[in-house]
Order: C-alpha cells, then structure tokens, then sequence
C-alpha cells in the first residue's frame, strides 16, 4: 500500500472506530478543527498524562501551571505576536487555493531532495560495501549540482523571510518555476503578510470593550507568571514550568488532517537558565526529548532533527524534531533556545522586574529560556499512523491492527465471554470489577470470538482475555495478545501482575 492510501485508510479508520470526526459534522463540519470521539478522547489523555508525568512528575526542577486562555492584550505586542506572528501567503488565480509562499518552496525543495535520494539509493546498489554517501553527494556532478541548486534556494529564501522582502519571495517562486499542486498553473499573486492570531472582544461595548485574543501558543502564560511560580514555589535556577493546553492559529492552509488545525493542543515547558549556560540546555534538552519519543517504542529511523534555516523572531537557536508521517518527514515538536527575549519584553511592557536573584552569582539577572513545544494532536496523530497496519494472515484472512504502545492504547484489556449464558458474562464481570480500578476495560459478549479479537486489534488493545466454561471450574482464562495473537492460559489472579509488568501503567 503507499503511503498516501495509508494516510487515507487511517483517517477513516480514525473516524470509524471513534477516535476522531469531522467538527460539527452534521452541518459538514469546520475547516481545520476536528473533534475526538470516546477512544480518541482516551488516547489523547494518555498522551497528555505521560508526557506531564515524564516532564513534571519525574524532574523534581519542574513544576506544572494551567494558565487562562485569554491573556492581557499586551501580552501579545510584547511577545511579538502583534507584528510579527505572520505567514507569507500567495494565492493562485486560476485554483483559487491560498498556500503559504515558503512550504510551496519548502515542498520543491523536498522534491529535490527526493532525486538526490534516489541517486544516492542507485550508487549504493551498484558500488556495494565501500560505498560513501557523503563523499558521493561532494563529488557527482549531478547530484552536487541537486545539492547546491537546494543550498542556493534556501539561502534565498531565508533572506527573503528575514528582510521581509516579498517581492523577492515571489519571484524565488516563478524563478524555480513552482507551479500550484492543483492547477499546474504559475499564475500567482503577489505574496503578502497574514496575522495568525484569532482575535475577539472582552466586555460589553457600554463599558467599551476591548479586543482580545486567543493565545496562540501556551507558552507566554508560563513568563507572565514566571515570577509567581518562582517565588511561591522557591524555585532555583535551573528550574521549568510546563503547562499543556489549547492554543489557536487562524492556519493559511489547513490540510493533512490534524497535523495543522486552526484550534489545537501543546505541551509545552520552559526551562529557565544561567544566562551564558542555554546552549548546554538546548543540547541537553534536544537529546531528552528525542530520548521520550524513542522510549515509547517508536522506531528511530522514523525521527530526525531539523536545524531551522529561519529562526523566530525570540530564537538563538532552534530545531525540530520531524516525524516520518506517510506524507513525509514533518515537524513534530520544537526546541527553541529563546533567550531572555520574553522576560525582557514583558519587563519592558509591564514595568515590572522579572528577574532572578542568583546567591552564588549574589546578583540578578534576566534568565535565558529553553523551551520544548509539542502539539497533543500531531503527535496523537504520529502514534496513530505509525501503529496503524494492514496484516495478512497465515490463514489468508486479513486484519488492521493499532500497534499503539500498550500504555497509551485507550483500553488495555477486553473481557470477552466466549458464550452470552451459562454465567459467562457474571463471572467476566467479576474479572473486570477486579482489574478496572487499575486499567481501562472493555466489555464485549457480541458476536463470535474471532471477530471479538478483530474488534480489539482495531482499536489497539494490548490484550483480551476470554472467559469460558473452564474458568468457572478453575479461575484459568485465555489472555491473547494484540501484536503476537499468542494465548495462554493463566490465572485470574495473575492478569493483574501481567499487565501491570507489560503496560506499565
Ligand atoms: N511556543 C513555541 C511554539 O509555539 P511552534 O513551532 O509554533 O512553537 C510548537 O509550535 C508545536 O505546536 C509544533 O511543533 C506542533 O507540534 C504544534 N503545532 C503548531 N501549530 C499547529 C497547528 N496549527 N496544528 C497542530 N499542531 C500545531
């Protein structure tokens, strides 16, 4: 199967199963905003809790807040949200379709990627074991004609982006010749500067009210409260306050699910340094974070690092950490070394000192920020699209499993009556009652076993135990397992040790 009629069955897996519809789908839904049903709900939460417990729970230095979504409008004029949180857009005018001028560029430069790939992929078959993919891309002239032809746009374009000069911008796109993905056609636009922020009024207009905005990024409630926490919390540098919450982003292009939605989740955490130490932080916290993504089991040939070529507006340093989602390599979650910007911006807007008094140093200082942002919903949909797999079987029937990590998966276990009578379903309730206290339990007497199991491998639980007439005699039941389908007969009294040991819950 390709990657793009993957993508297309996990989404309807996604809606299928409950964990994911369309917004308001009876009136056709909403561009880019996505609601998650009752299994949606559950992975969701458990993505959020080990992400909190890996953060807070397991760093003494770091403590937790949950921050209003509405924040003081100057908040964002001193974060540089007012006048700089814009996306370069283009239009097409024979399409209609409105992207975003630097991932049109971004896209051809993937596609040049691509044939450097490919010719590296061809030399590695035919020059076998001594084969040097560096050395290779340095010194054939083809593909190091690919290579510069990449550096020389993106040395164009970050000069573009970072003087502003639209003009040139476009004219980047019409001098490679990026033609719009839909119409084929090179009839664009001008490209011009479009706000993200979502605005709305506070207060009745009688008391004059004021405009306010939807936070796009949770992070700016952690520095206005930086000297709360602080203080109340007699926090030592260093030391990090996470926070995990909605954020919003009118988003030019919306597309590829929920990868980019217009309202949207992060988990973020800012982590408050000697100033001179962040790029020790900023190193520490790259190796960490990939570190929890490859903890969950996920495959690292599936995750890279990117450096970004554009640093944002508060940056000394930035990189992404990119998921291979099956429409690419994509950015997941970002490590920021964000400096003293914020602090110092909102000293400025506020009149108010947010400094640290450092008793080795005996002085204060404005402390140096690392920040690690995540989005809830692209890494819920990194787990799904990897966990998602279409098995033929060594009986020739086929099933879709969700190899989700066990301690994320929404239920752990299924309790399944082989039969609805002969008090099968009393004593598999028994069962549950003694697990659910600990582990989220499914319930199910329909239909036959075998298409039971389906139900379950659909829906990415780890493990189903079935009930049958044995049971009643010794307290024995079948345990099977999602990934392996093995069964094994033990003990009522064993399936808690078992899946305490193996989910880790
Ligand atoms: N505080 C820094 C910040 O917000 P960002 O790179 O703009 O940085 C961080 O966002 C993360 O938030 C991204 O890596 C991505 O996972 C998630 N994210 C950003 N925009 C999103 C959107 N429109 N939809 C879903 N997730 C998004």
């Amino acid at each position: 199967m390709n990657q793009e009629d993957k993508f297309k069955n996990v989404i309807s897996h996604a809606k299928e199963y409950g964990f994911v519809f369309p917004s308001s789908e009876i009136y056709d839904g909403l561009s880019a905003v996505y609601d998650y049903g009752q299994l949606g709900a559950e992975l969701k939460k458990n993505i959020r809790d080990h992400w909190w417990k890996s953060m807070v729970q397991m760093h003494e230095n770091i403590v937790g807040i949950d921050a209003a979504i509405f924040m003081h409008p100057t908040t964002w004029k001193a974060s540089g949200h007012v006048d700089a949180f814009n996306d370069p857009l283009i239009d097409n005018k024979d399409s209609k379709k409105r992207y975003r001028a630097d991932v049109l560029i971004e896209d051809h430069i993937a596609k040049i990627e691509a044939k450097v790939e490919k010719e590296i992929t061809k030399a590695e078959k035919r020059f076998g074991e001594s084969f040097d993919p560096v050395m290779y891309k340095e010194t054939n002239p083809r593909v190091k004609g690919y290579v510069d032809r990449i550096n020389a746009i993106e040395g164009r374009m970050k000069q573009c982006l970072e003087t502003e000069n639209l003009e040139d911008l476009k004219q980047l796109i019409l001098d490679e010749e990026i033609v719009d993905p839909i119409s084929g056609s090179r009839n664009w636009t001008d490209v011009r500067q479009f706000n993200l922020m979502f605005s709305t009024e506070m207060g009745s207009t009688a008391e004059g009210a004021s405009k306010i905005y939807l936070r796009p990024e949770t992070a700016q409630g952690i520095f206005v409260n930086y000297l709360n926490v602080q203080k109340t919390g007699r926090m030592k540098i260093p030391f990090g306050i996470a926070q995990m919450g909605k954020a919003f982003r009118n988003e030019i292009v919306a597309r590829q699910f929920i990868f980019r939605m217009r309202e949207f989740e992060q988990m973020e955490m800012q982590f408050f340094v000697k100033p001179g130490t962040e790029m020790e932080w900023y190193a520490y916290w790259k190796k960490e974070r990939m570190q929890w993504h490859l903890d969950l089991g996920m495959p690292e040939e599936s995750y890279r690092f990117h450096d970004h070529i554009k640093l944002a507006h508060y940056a000394n340093a930035a990189a992404d950490i990119e998921f291979k989602f099956p429409f690419g390599f994509k950015e997941l979650e970002g490590i920021h070394s964000r400096t003293d910007f914020d602090l110092k911006q909102h000293e400025e807007h506020s009149g108010k000192k947010l400094q640290y008094f450092d008793p080795e140093e005996n002085k204060n200082y404005v402390p140096y920020v690392v920040e690690t942002s995540i989005g809830l919903d692209r890494m819920f949909l990194a787990i799904l699209s990897q966990a998602y797999e279409e098995e033929q079987l060594e009986d020739g029937s086929e099933r879709a499993v969700l190899r989700i990590p066990s301690k994320l998966a929404p239920y752990k276990v299924a309790i399944l009556p082989l039969l609805k009578k002969d008090g099968l379903p009393e004593k598999a309730r028994e069962v549950i009652h003694g697990l659910k206290g600990a582990f989220m339990c499914q319930y199910d007497e329909k239909d036959a076993i075998g298409r039971r199991y389906r139900r379950q491998d659909a829906i990415g639980t780890p493990y189903a135990v079935t009930i049958d007439h044995q049971t009643l005699e010794d307290d024995t039941v079948t345990l099977r397992e999602r990934d392996t389908m093995e069964q094994k007969r033990v003990h009522i009294k064993e399936l808690s040790g078992i899946l305490h040991e193996n989910i880790g819950a």
